[in-house]
């Protein structure tokens, strides 16, 4: 079984990971020895910080260990992916990928003989809405007829938003002024506007007014933020997407919780003093990567 994106997974197998993640931060010395022997090879194309210290933490508090693999220094970069995975998965029992491709992770998927976990590409970020969704239940109590608002660019954290919470029951609208063209999955949106879950519109008041979770993304994906020849498209999108930056006038009458997956361009896509306002829930829904991640890696792992 893979984590590739939800595709395959029932509302009630995403709300299992989501209540073991819960139980995992209640209870950790419960699972302390659970993955004792096993290892997790973790290999980024990418820069991260949350995803690559959660998954890494979360092996050794549970007793196993993880590799660190940059992909510049691997013979990934000279080999057929294929190839090397099929090497990898003989030596490790799980892998975690941070690839620029969902097509390439799909050529690991295939090759491995072992779980396979994305760690976030162009098109998908599952590991991180299941920290979501953890963090969601723990405020709310219940995710059943909660209404999230995604406000920012249609990438690839909104397609596994809007994917994991149509199948698990919680109302979706998303602020989209821009999509990522890269993100596009037509096959996710159309499962999605079945569910009459997921509704689009560019009213920002209207669409904060009854929330109960208001959530923003960076408006540039990782890999362009700092890249010269990315400036120009980075300029257009902050044009186009500052006058829905979540700062306080724009959600003035809602008492949502504010959320955020990280890395935050304060001044961006949200105000700083609306980071450190009593709604925001940013910096627990981060720390929450880390039970997502235990709970990830005992469900691949056949550990209940
Ligand atoms: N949200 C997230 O995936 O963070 P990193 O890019 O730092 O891993």
């Amino acid at each position: 079984m893979h984590l590739l994106n939800f595709k395959g997974w029932s509302g009630e197998q995403i709300m299992e990971i989501v209540n073991k993640g819960i139980e995992v931060k209640r209870e950790p010395f419960k699972y302390r020895d659970a993955l004792s022997g096993k290892t997790l090879a973790m290999i980024f194309q990418k820069t991260s910080t949350r995803t690559r210290v959660s998954f890494e933490v979360a092996m050794t508090q549970m007793g196993g260990h993880a590799i660190y693999l940059d992909w510049r220094a691997t013979n990934f970069t000279i080999a057929d992916i294929y190839d090397e995975t099929q090497y990898l998965s003989r030596n490790v029992d799980c892998i975690l990928a941070r690839l620029l491709r969902h097509a390439d992770l799909q050529v690991m998927a295939k090759a491995s003989r072992v779980p396979v976990i994305n760690g976030c590409d162009e098109k998908y970020h599952p590991s991180q809405v299941i920290a979501d969704l953890i963090t969601m239940k723990e405020k709310r109590g219940t995710l059943k007829g909660a209404k999230l608002v995604y406000v920012g660019v249609h990438n690839n954290v909104c397609n596994s938003l809007i994917e994991a919470c149509t199948k698990v029951g919680v109302k979706i609208v998303t602020v989209t002024p821009i999509f990522n063209d890269p993100s596009k999955d037509e096959e996710l949106l159309e499962g999605a506007k079945r569910t009459g879950l997921w509704e689009m519109t560019l009213d920002l008041k209207y669409a904060v007014k009854d929330a109960d979770f208001i959530y923003t993304d960076t408006w540039v994906d990782m890999e362009f933020f700092l890249d010269p020849r990315y400036a120009e498209e980075k300029e257009k999108r902050i044009r186009i997407m500052m006058p829905y930056q979540i700062n306080r006038e724009n959600i003035a009458g809602s008492n949502a919780w504010i959320m955020h997956d990280m890395p935050i361009h304060r001044g961006y896509e949200i105000s700083p003093e609306m980071i450190e306002d009593p709604r925001s829930i940013i910096y627990e829904q981060s720390e929450n990567r880390l039970y997502a991640a235990k709970a990830i890696l005992l469900k691949l792992l056949n550990k209940y």
